[in-house]
């Protein structure tokens, strides 16, 4: 396993890899403090690519002013032991410097999709995913890029600039995957103490609910709301953010699930640390299966 800190570097080690050794490149973006859901999502690469390129990058354009850039977990060494266990091949781990050199102007915006659900609480975080993404995109120039489904507005935001800016990657979303309390994998995890870790599997737990009514015939976004929100309000730990339901492909606002599958997504408060989840109604996909283990 290479680890590459220059983009010029990657850029022409992947370049080689495509050109002159005729290899699929699966690219897996992550800014590190690595769990199971990522590495879920490197096992799918390493299934469906010859070569497994990651991406660990901390990136500060997707961090509002008070959120938590500098706090996040960063560890290098851990984080490039467990890639080499997974038999990744080359993990490009470039500074801040290196992607956004002194002078950096150029900003990628999903207009619409960008300001609604998380990008309400979390203004201009998503011009800094897709921004960070295109980048990405454009040094690997992979045939494959893999996003988990919990960040699903992400996936979705990304799959829409893929298709409009016509980048060559075809974006991957496997499910979700869970710890044994139905909590999602998330790096933030490991800022919840032990109360607070078993306080958030109540996000699984509402969203579980509201699947259950969806599957005895509650297709209201309303109640399905209500629902959640009833659940959530049980837990003293955990406060409201959002709740929505919306169209799982154009972020539609829905009143009622009809024949395409609807995205319910929340964030939720557990003490400072905001959690998101979601699931997707509607659509007989593994993809929906809330509690599924990758
Ligand atoms: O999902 C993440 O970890 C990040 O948003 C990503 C896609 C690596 C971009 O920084």
């Amino acid at each position: 396993m290479e680890i590459i800190n220059r983009r010029q570097r990657m850029m022409s080690v992947a370049r080689k890899l495509r050109r002159e050794e005729n290899r699929t490149i699966g690219f897996v973006p992550t800014m590190g403090a690595l769990h199971s859901g990522h590495l879920s999502l490197i096992h799918e690469a390493r299934a469906m690519c010859d070569v497994v390129v990651v991406s660990v990058f901390v990136n500060p354009a997707q961090f509002g002013p008070a959120e938590d850039f500098s706090s996040y977990p960063r560890d290098l060494t851990r984080d490039a032991a467990l890639l080499a266990e997974y038999n990744v091949d080359y993990v490009f781990a470039p500074t801040v410097e290196e992607i956004y050199p002194s002078g950096f102007s150029t900003y990628v915006t999903v207009e619409g999709l960008s300001n609604q659900l998380e990008g309400a609480s979390r203004p201009e975080h998503f011009r800094g995913v897709t921004t960070i993404v295109a980048i990405l995109l454009s040094v690997v120039k992979p045939d494959f890029a893999f996003f988990g489904q919990k960040d699903a507005q992400q996936a979705i935001l990304i799959k829409r600039m893929v298709r409009d800016l016509a980048f060559s990657a075809e974006i991957v979303v496997p499910p979700i995957v869970r710890e044994e309390s139905g909590l999602a994998m998330s790096s933030r995890n490991n800022y919840l103490n032990d109360d607070q870790r078993k306080a958030a599997a109540v996000l699984n737990r509402a969203l579980s609910k509201a699947r259950e009514a969806y599957e005895e015939g509650e297709h209201s976004a309303a109640r399905l709301i209500e629902i959640v929100r009833v659940t959530i309000g049980k837990e003293p730990l955990a406060r409201m953010d959002y709740v929505s339901v919306n169209d799982a492909e154009t972020l539609e606002k829905l009143e009622k699930i009809d024949d395409r599958p609807a995205l319910v997504s929340l964030a939720v408060f557990i003490g400072s640390t905001r959690l998101i989840d979601n699931v997707v109604l509607g659509k007989a996909t593994k993809h929906d299966v809330a509690g599924a283990k990758a």
